[in-house]
């Protein structure tokens, strides 16, 4: 590749991230060349072309060109780790010690789950684990022996980590996970997590695939991707903050039983477009799982926007106490005028728990809403406000 064909790429790719920004519903299809080299091949590719993947070719084009010109230059010896951070990772102090992972062997680790698996057990100290940008094709399990861990990535679109077991090939859904933290005191920041397996189609059975499962308590997450399509985000058990994220579904994308807060969060239906007058739903965004009411569960979601493409509910009761509010957030017309749906349980239309307060956009109209879904008013509403709804004052 010349030098006028590598900035051929780079441009290429500055439209294609131009495209993305210009769209307010991330569903413009983009081409992925140099991805195509990965190694998931076509299904990874139908899977990145429905989302803000651009940036992703714009670090992978700007790497080749950088590596070239060096070689232009006069053939001096360079290392793929020049560029390495020098103070990355810092001595061990007293609370923390850091692991380094880089695809390219340029510290400590090549993959997360070596990281991982170096990390003391029961550690009471923070063990960061650092990860330099790029696609780690791996399935990642922190079990219970390992609290205290924090994934440090360098952009939601610049790590991510990606594999792609579905429901069938990994014995049910709850094993699907991408990653899967089982651990207490998680925190991920500026990092994706991905299930690229192929999007299931209507009535498939066993392809729902799970990117992220967090069944540890007080966890936490900043500025982190969750890319799917059924099942994305298992929100699984234990008390989690969830701020400025990029969440990416179609069936049920955030569902579980744990007590969550969302705040600042965009969600993004990747659902097939439904043409105007269909009835046709062909997603929800949630799908809590609250068994009784003596449990203390619920999705809270505070200043969220909801948008993409198909036509949506905010929540299925996938069980008879589903507890779902959504605060402050803007939704766009993919949201279904009925909004909620009970599962086919009637019984449950006296049990759940959805509500809705101070929420705009086309979506949010209430008129039409399921009857059991509750207007909130202030008093109500008020214990899905802010972070003691999880306990946060605690342990945030
Ligand atoms: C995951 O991807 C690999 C490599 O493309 C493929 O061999 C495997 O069948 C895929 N697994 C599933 C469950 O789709
Ligand atoms: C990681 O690399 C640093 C710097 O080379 C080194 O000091 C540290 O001991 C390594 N840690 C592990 C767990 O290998
Ligand atoms: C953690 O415990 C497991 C199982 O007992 C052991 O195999 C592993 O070496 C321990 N890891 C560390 C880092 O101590
Ligand atoms: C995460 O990324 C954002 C946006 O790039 C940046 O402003 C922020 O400092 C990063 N935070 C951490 C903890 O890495
Ligand atoms: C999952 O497994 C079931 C039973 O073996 C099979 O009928 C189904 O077609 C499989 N689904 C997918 C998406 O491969
Ligand atoms: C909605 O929020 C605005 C701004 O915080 C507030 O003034 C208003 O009273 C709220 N409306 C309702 C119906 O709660
Ligand atoms: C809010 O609704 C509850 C339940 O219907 C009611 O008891 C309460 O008086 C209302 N509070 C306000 C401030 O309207
Ligand atoms: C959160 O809201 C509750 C109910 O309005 C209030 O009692 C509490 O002081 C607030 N907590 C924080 C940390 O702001």
């Amino acid at each position: 590749m010349g030098f006028r064909t590598a900035y051929l790429v780079i441009l290429i790719a500055v439209l294609a991230v131009l495209a993305v920004f210009a769209s307010t519903d991330f569903a413009v299809p983009i081409s992925f060349s140099s991805l195509r080299d990965l190694s998931f091949g076509a299904e990874l590719f139908t899977f990145l072309s429905r989302g803000p993947w651009a940036l992703f070719e714009q670090h992978v084009a700007r790497h080749h060109h950088r590596h070239r010109k060096h070689l232009d230059d006069g053939q001096r010896k360079v290392s793929i780790c020049d560029d390495f951070p020098p103070d990355i990772p810092p001595p061990e102090t007293n609370t923390a010690l850091t692991f380094c992972v880089d695809r390219n062997g340029c510290c400590n680790f090549t993959t997360v789950q070596a990281a991982v698996d170096a990390a003391g057990n029961f550690s009471q100290k923070r063990t960061v684990i650092w990860i330099n940008s790029g696609i780690y094709y791996e399935k990642v399990i922190i079990p219970k022996a390992k609290p205290n861990i924090m994934f440090q990535g360098q952009g939601y679109l610049s790590t991510a980590i990606v594999w792609n077991d579905t429901a069938n090939s990994s014995h049910g859904t709850f094993y699907s996970g991408s990653v899967q933290v089982f651990s207490n005191n998680f925190i991920a920041r500026n990092i994706s997590f991905m299930n690229v397996a192929p999007i299931p189609s209507p009535g498939d059975q066993g392809a729902q695939a799970v990117a992220f499962r967090i069944a540890g308590d007080q966890a936490s997450f900043w500025g982190c991707g969750f890319f799917g399509a059924q099942d994305t985000l298992h929100d699984d058990s234990g008390r989690h903050y969830f701020r400025d994220c990029y969440i990416q579904g179609s069936i049920d994308f955030i569902f579980g039983d744990a007590r969550s807060l969302y705040e600042n969060c965009q969600l993004i239906s990747m659902a097939t477009p439904v043409p105007p007058g269909q009835k046709l739903i062909n997603g929800a965004v949630t799908a809590h799982g609250r068994v009784s009411k003596d449990e203390n569960t619920g999705f809270a979601f505070l200043k969220a926007s909801i948008g993409g493409t198909g036509r949506i509910l905010l929540g299925r009761a996938w069980r008879p106490f589903s507890r779902v509010v959504f605060a402050y957030t803007t939704m766009t017309d993919i949201i279904a005028p009925e909004g909620w749906n009970d599962f086919n349980d009637p019984a449950s239309d006296q049990t759940v728990y959805f509500g809705e307060y101070n929420c705009s956009g086309a979506g949010a109209n209430m008129n039409l809403r399921a009857p059991y879904v509750q207007r909130l008013n202030d008093t109500q509403a008020s214990p899905f406000l802010n972070i003691s709804f999880i306990d946060g004052d605690q342990w945030l």
